[in-house]
């Protein structure tokens, strides 16, 4: 990927570049709490975006996509752009937010690739985000720490782009270590990294399907948790326990008190989900996560029948200890957790099961947990 880039580069903008690379994730277990101030895990995983980049004398931002095919050019003087709703706004969100925290970029010539897949719940968008900020951050000599970078990241991406996602995207990416989950208080940004388990596998398999409701929806559940927040006199859902849902459960109302036990229990999946793992119990672990799929089925209301289809070939198949739909849901990907000798038959039989049932031929693959993003040695 490095040599060919570099080299497509020069070809495209007449001189080296120097080359940045920002994982996607898979998120464990913690979906729809990192907004409630809540945890989360996830890990960086071997797809990722990559983006070759030489600074420029003016204050154009010129951007070539490979796997788009198109090329997009902005100023940086242009500070009251509107969103265009397409992956510029990515990348004009970023460039506009490291200027507005007071920062002053020089333009800069992009070339970007990526293997992520786009819409499917795996974070190419934060990846992205976060390769565009290190490249255009390098090429006006400014050095940032990752946590900023994650922030001015997330910060795009709610303001400029209108998704009003957390924080766990862009962190995962900034923070991944080989071989490692992320355990992330989204309160505090503490974060402690816990080793994946030898002998079993993180297995994603990829529905095919992304319905739109997809960043509508996301949005719409961020407030009714902020106004059960509210009602219940906390700042955020994290502050509540499973104990408290009876008590609150009157005032929120049927819909409402759904929404918000979903978080409240999934914060406490995670907790207990991380003592599993540090314990080596991928029998509860795995429990776990079929617990917070049904949680985001029933009470969140944000799976769908494909994401369920998987889950439950996944549950009937030999060797798995958990499974359950990640990222932000309406289609994308689930996420399994399989004993390492059930992994060949698991994947075939899963690929097999799941076009039988919706006619659509998944993309299956085992993930591995990746150092987060970082500047690579260019050919
Ligand atoms: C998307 C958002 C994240 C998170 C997940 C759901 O990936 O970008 O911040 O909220 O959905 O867990």
């Amino acid at each position: 990927m490095t040599d060919t880039l570099s080299l497509d580069f020069h070809k495209l903008f007449g001189r080296k570049p120097r080359l940045f690379r920002a994982p996607g994730r898979v998120n464990l277990i913690g979906e729809h709490t990192d907004y409630n101030d809540g945890f989360v895990m996830p890990a960086a995983i071997q797809f990722a975006t990559w983006a070759a980049a030489a600074p420029r004398h003016d204050r154009a931002v010129r951007v070539h996509s490979i796997n788009l095919g198109a090329t997009i050019e902005f100023s940086l003087d242009h500070r009251g752009a509107a969103p265009t709703r397409t992956w510029q706004d990515y990348v004009q969100g970023v460039a506009l937010q490291i200027e507005k925290e007071g920062h002053t970029l020089h333009g800069a010539d992009l070339l970007i690739r990526g293997d992520v897949p786009l819409g499917s719940g795996l974070s190419s968008s934060a990846s992205l985000e976060v390769a565009t900020a290190r490249a255009l951050l390098a090429c006006s000599s400014i050095d940032l720490p990752p946590l900023a970078i994650a922030r001015l990241c997330q910060r795009a991406e709610v303001e400029f782009v209108g998704m009003r996602c957390g924080i766990m995207d862009q962190f995962a990416s900034c923070f991944g270590e080989e071989g490692q989950a992320l355990l992330l208080d989204c309160r505090t940004l503490e974060h402690e990294y816990l080793p994946l388990p030898q002998g079993a596998s993180l297995v994603v398999a990829n529905t095919m399907v992304k319905h739109e409701l997809a960043s509508s929806a996301y949005n719409d559940r961020r407030q009714v948790c902020e106004s059960a927040a509210r009602t219940a006199g906390v700042t955020h859902l994290r502050d509540l326990h499973s104990a408290d849902i009876a008590r609150w459960l009157p005032h929120w109302g049927a819909a409402i008190g759904r929404r918000a036990r979903h978080t409240i229990t999934e914060n406490e999946r995670v907790q207990s989900a991380a003592a599993a793992l540090r314990e080596g119990r991928l029998e509860d672990f795995g429990a776990l996560m079929y617990a917070s799929h049904e949680s985001l089925r029933d009470d969140y209301e944000v799976s769908c029948p494909e994401l369920d289809t998987m889950v439950e070939l996944a549950r009937a198949a030999p060797g798995v200890y958990g499974s359950r739909m990640t990222g932000g849901g309406f289609g994308g990907c689930t996420i399994s957790l399989v004993r390492g000798d059930a992994v060949a038959a698991f994947t075939a039989r899963l690929a097999t099961g799941y076009q039988a049932a919706t006619s659509l031929a998944p993309a299956i693959f085992v993930c591995h947990a990746v150092a987060g993003a970082r500047e690579e040695a260019a050919a």
